[in-house]
């Protein structure tokens, strides 16, 4: 995907790797909506930003379906369209399952899960507009390994991968990508939970800004996923062989008439092709 000119989307945009994507999408000629809970937050974001593009604030919380239809409308009538959502805003939980609270699940799984499909949901429309499109969801090396005091974290970040592939396969016909990005420990606000983990844990640390540019280039080249580099990345490859094959004949699947007359007559897809969208659309 050609950056320069496109409209994006980022969640959890005031701190941390959202801070940072935000700063990189600015430099590489995108305009961005930036999104979190804490307006102060996201202005100094903004005014770190460089002013070639017509960014904006849009402060509010993502686990509120009211202000998901709010960011659906304000992006459609300032721009019409969406070309690149990044579901970036998330929390960390650490710690024995037995010390984790039912609300600590649910805060996390709303707003690591919840949040990021529904708000997909609601930008699809303009997404299809924008095809070719993307989606990048912003994951964990914990996604693919599962560690012991991160048990809840793990799921829900297993949640958003499997949520990504589902919707690489769902999608692909109508021309939104879908980009899964997978960091390890990050020096960020987030990083602070486990700070005592990280040493006996043996994380590396790399800097939000790397994160975010490694993302960038994901989205650029239209990438599936964007691991960090190093012995994790051997680790999660021993545990997945060869999902492509899975991809690619489970998205084919998506092409036979019989799956197609039984979404049109659902009403769940839109029945002319986008343009640019590859073997063309429904109807
Ligand atoms: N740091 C790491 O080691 C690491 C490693 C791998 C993956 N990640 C992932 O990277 C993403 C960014 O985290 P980070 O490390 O950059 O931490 P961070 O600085 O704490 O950023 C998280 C952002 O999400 C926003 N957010 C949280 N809940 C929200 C809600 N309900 N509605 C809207 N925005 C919300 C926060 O802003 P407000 O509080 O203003 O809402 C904050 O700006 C997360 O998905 C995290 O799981 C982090």
């Amino acid at each position: 995907m050609q950056l320069k000119g496109r409209i994006a989307l980022i969640t959890g945009a005031g701190s941390g790797i959202g801070r940072q994507l935000a700063l990189e999408a600015a430099r590489r000629g995108l305009t961005v909506a930036l999104m979190g809970r804490r307006a102060d937050a996201l202005q100094e974001t903004l005014s770190m930003m460089n002013r070639r593009g017509s960014h904006v604030a849009l402060p509010g919380d993502i686990t509120d379906p009211e202000t998901r239809v709010a960011l659906r409308q304000y992006i459609e009538r300032w721009w019409g369209r969406l070309d690149v959502l990044v579901n970036n805003a998330g929390v960390v939980c650490v710690g024995p399952l037995v010390r984790t609270s039912d609300a600590d699940l649910e805060r996390l799984m709303a707003t690591n899960v919840i949040a990021p499909a529904a708000l997909i949901r609601e930008l699809l429309p303009l997404l299809h507009k924008a095809a070719p499109s993307r989606i990048v969801n912003v994951g964990s090396m914990f996604g693919d390994i599962a560690y012991p005091l991160f048990g809840a974290y793990s799921a829900s970040k297993f949640g958003l991968r499997g949520l990504s592939m589902a919707l690489r396969r769902e999608l692909k016909e109508f021309g939104v990508g879908i980009t899964y990005a997978a960091p390890r420990a990050t020096n960020t606000d987030a990083a602070g939970a486990f700070e005592r983990l990280a040493a006996p844990m043996q994380m590396r640390i790399d800097a939000p800004e790397k994160v975010a540019r490694d993302i960038w280039i994901a989205v650029a080249r239209d990438a599936d996923s964007v691991y960090a580099k190093g012995p994790e990345r051997l680790f999660v490859l021993v545990q997945r062989l060869f999902p492509q094959l899975v991809d690619r004949s489970v998205a084919s699947q998506m092409a036979d008439r019989r799956v197609r007359a039984y979404l049109i007559s659902e009403g769940v897809w839109p029945t002319a092709p986008q343009s640019g969208v590859g073997r063309g659309g429904f109807g």
